[in-house]
């Protein structure tokens, strides 16, 4: 199966809720995508947002491709399986969309708005940067792309909107391809 049939088919047969949260994986990713959209990012960001958590699709539901280098967390999973077939400005973000939330998390003002879930993952994914992994993190290409999304990836829980469907980003992800 071509790649973007692939996650279109993973999006739509999702059901399961994005961890502590009420909605799914799918509406969740959809929705950062749609913020990133509304705050007129470049498409490179937006395919980001949409494919951000696609790691947690590949842990629930492995096929023969990656079942053989499943270890690691969600967001390098995601990565490792995206890059073969996406730019490098939308896989890298990807991968530090984790790495952002730690450095974010830095700030109190941003701490206090996470929700409960994430406020726990954040210390099972190794808690706040330290200075130096601020400063080496700034450095990075993807640094300020990689904030974006985490940005919209923590606004992306809403059960009152209406969503876009997996559907109408089909150009998007095609066009995206290296
Ligand atoms: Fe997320």
């Amino acid at each position: 199966m071509q790649v973007v049939e692939k996650i279109i088919s993973n999006f739509t047969n999702n059901q399961s809720l994005y961890i502590g949260e009420n909605v799914t994986m799918s509406q969740h990713m959809i929705q950062a995508a749609m913020l990133a959209e509304k705050a007129k990012c470049k498409k490179e960001v937006i395919c980001s947002c949409l494919l951000h958590d696609y790691g947690h699709f590949i842990i629930e539901n492995p096929d023969e491709l990656v079942e053989s280098n499943l270890d690691g967390e969600h967001e390098n999973i995601g990565y490792e399986y995206l890059k073969s077939f996406f730019k490098e400005e939308i896989v890298e973000p990807i991968k530090y969309h984790v790495l952002a939330k730690r450095y974010l998390a830095r700030d109190k003002k941003y701490f206090n708005k996470l929700s409960e879930a994430s406020k726990i993952s954040l210390n099972l994914q190794g808690g706040v940067l330290n200075d130096d992994e601020c400063k080496e993190f700034e450095r990075k290409k993807y640094f300020k792309s990689s904030i974006l999304v985490r940005k919209f990836d923590e606004a992306a829980k809403k059960t009152d909107i209406e969503m876009k469907s997996i559907h109408q980003y089909k150009k998007l992800l095609t066009s995206s391809l290296i």
